[in-house]
């Protein structure tokens, strides 16, 4: 079984995004049973909150539904609970690292490090409005991922 734990900011938009897409990677492989997959923010200013509606709209388009996920933030022992934990942007990453510490037993990666733009971010769909742009990539990236850890 591996661990992953998706994290942006608020885990209203990028990282739910991950997660339910991830996971709907992994059943229509038919490996649902040997992925456990959940996401966290690194603030606690939506602790509780549902996925932000325009995200949720986007991944119901693609027959993904989210209902029940709410707001979590990521916690110091998460380090030691996940395989892996995957940030959104460079910034979660140093965020992630103040929370778990700079030497967690689990690997702490940038999601687009798995496509062919391993410098690129996720941008914040909060921001930009853009969530057609975050959800392409948010699904080349855990495509990509998926591909990293099945190889
Ligand atoms: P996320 O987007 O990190 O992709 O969930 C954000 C959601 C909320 C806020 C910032 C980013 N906020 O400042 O409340």
């Amino acid at each position: 079984m591996t661990r992953i734990l998706f994290v942006c900011l608020g885990n209203i938009c990028r990282s739910p995004m991950a997660e339910f897409i991830f996971r709907d990677l992994v059943e229509k492989r038919g490996l649902g049973a040997e992925f456990f997959v959940a996401s966290a923010g690194t603030s606690s200013e939506e602790l509780g909150n549902p996925v932000y509606p325009p995200a949720r709209k986007k991944l119901l388009e693609h027959g993904i539904d989210p209902s029940g996920k709410r707001a979590v933030q990521l916690k110091p022992e998460d380090g030691t609970q996940y395989d892996w934990i995957i940030g959104m942007e460079l910034r979660n990453l140093n965020s992630i690292h103040r929370i778990i510490g700079f030497h967690p037993p689990c690997q702490v990666k940038k999601l687009m490090e798995f496509t062919s733009r391993p410098q690129a971010d996720i941008a914040d769909p909060w921001w930009t409005e853009d969530f057609d742009r975050a959800y392409e990539d948010i699904l080349e990236g855990c495509q990509g991922l998926l591909d990293f850890l099945t190889k």
